[in-house]
């Protein structure tokens, strides 16, 4: 039995087979309509969410199966204070497969290690998104029929966009993708995208301010949405706020076949009158987006019922566990109660270890 925490829990072959599944399902709906039939997913949504949670909930239906869940933590006992490792035990009784989003960076990831059933990482803070990469890659590959050789740019957000920290590894998988990393300094990619993946997997990457000198050299544009809720420093989100909009003007300079995603929702980065352009892909990634789901649920339940024995995601890691505490607040291993600070090595001779939950930096 499997998670899916990170997308690089999966195999490049693990990837193409979920979008070969989706490919499938979008042409034979019928063939899929009872293929969960008897089976329960539970969404936690501890934040909010539209796309994500209601496509889930799509995506189960869809393939006969039901759904139960909450909306909001103020909805569920998280309010009163339970654990997510309590909470994740308790559904593990009610459900076959999880769905959970958390504002905390890592809280999935305990999930995990505490259900007796999969669980599927639907955002964690300001980390990872790994479903919404899913959607990302299907709409690439249906729109451009290749992740080779293509020059990605990543616009906005980079420092609390979890879409673009999970999308950037699984674009470090193909052939010759350069990065073109658009945003403000306040607001540019972490070092665990920057080190562990990009320059890791040394991938040709920039780092640029202008939206309007990139555009011209992309075959994707990925715009994302100043995080409002993760500033910690409100004035600084007004400051940055309107830092880009894409509108028909800018449009004019950029390819013929440039494809425009966005995980959405927008708030202002995407002039509304763009929608209209060919080249504007944000809706058909929701679209999707509901087919990779069920791809993914597909998955991961066969796998449940093939091997319900839980796969250890730390196999081949050199894991040390002590009593230095996470440096990100964030992290869900800053409030769950006996949770254990655990460290992947990085560098073991410098010292360099990344908190397993969350992926920040400790030096022990
Ligand atoms: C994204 C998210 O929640 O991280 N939304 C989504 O799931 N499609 C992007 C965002 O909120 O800006």
């Amino acid at each position: 039995m499997r998670s899916l925490i990170d997308i690089t829990d999966f195999t490049n072959e693990e990837l193409y087979g979920l979008m070969d599944c989706a490919l499938d399902i979008i042409a034979n709906p019928e063939k899929y309509s009872e293929a969960c039939k008897g089976k329960k997913l539970a969404t936690l949504f501890f934040e909010p969410s539209t796309r994500t949670r209601l496509s889930f909930e799509a995506a189960m239906l869809e393939l006969g199966g039901s759904v139960i869940g909450f909306s909001s933590a103020s909805s569920s006992s998280a309010a009163k204070g339970e654990s997510m490792a309590d909470t994740a035990k308790v559904i593990s009784c009610y459900a076959d497969i999880i769905a959970s989003r958390h504002p905390q960076d890592g809280a999935n990831y305990v999930a995990a290690k505490n259900a007796t059933v999969p669980v599927i990482n639907a955002g964690d803070g300001m980390h990872c998104h790994p479903t919404q990469t899913l959607a990302d890659l299907l709409t690439i590959y249906r729109e451009k029929h290749t992740f080779d050789n293509l020059t990605v740019g990543l616009c906005g957000d980079l420092k609390y966009g979890r879409t673009v920290h999970s999308l950037i590894g699984a674009l470090s998988r193909y052939k010759n993708v350069k990065l073109v990393l658009i945003s403000p300094k306040e607001l540019r990619i972490p070092e665990f995208v920057k080190t562990d993946i990009i320059e890791k997997f040394n991938m040709p990457y920039k780092e640029v301010f202008s939206l309007e000198e990139a555009i011209p050299e992309l075959d994707v544009l990925y715009m994302t949405r100043i995080q409002r809720e993760r500033f910690e420093d409100k004035d600084e989100y007004e400051r940055l706020k309107n830092s880009y909009v894409l509108d028909v003007e800018k449009m004019k300079s950029a390819k013929s076949d440039m494809i425009v995603l966005h995980p959405l929702p927008r708030v202002n980065e995407i002039s509304v009158k763009v929608d209209d352009d060919p080249r504007a892909c944000y809706f058909k990634q929701c679209a999707n987006g509901k087919y990779m789901r069920m791809a993914l649920i597909l998955k991961l339940l066969g796998e449940a019922k093939a091997n319900p024995v839980k796969e250890d995601r730390t196999k081949g890691l050199e894991i040390v566990v002590n009593d230095t505490l996470c440096p990100n607040h964030r992290c869900i291993s800053q409030s769950e109660q006996e949770l254990e600070h655990a460290y992947k090595a990085v560098d073991r001779l410098k010292g360099l270890y990344r908190c397993l939950y969350c992926d920040s930096e400790v030096r022990l």
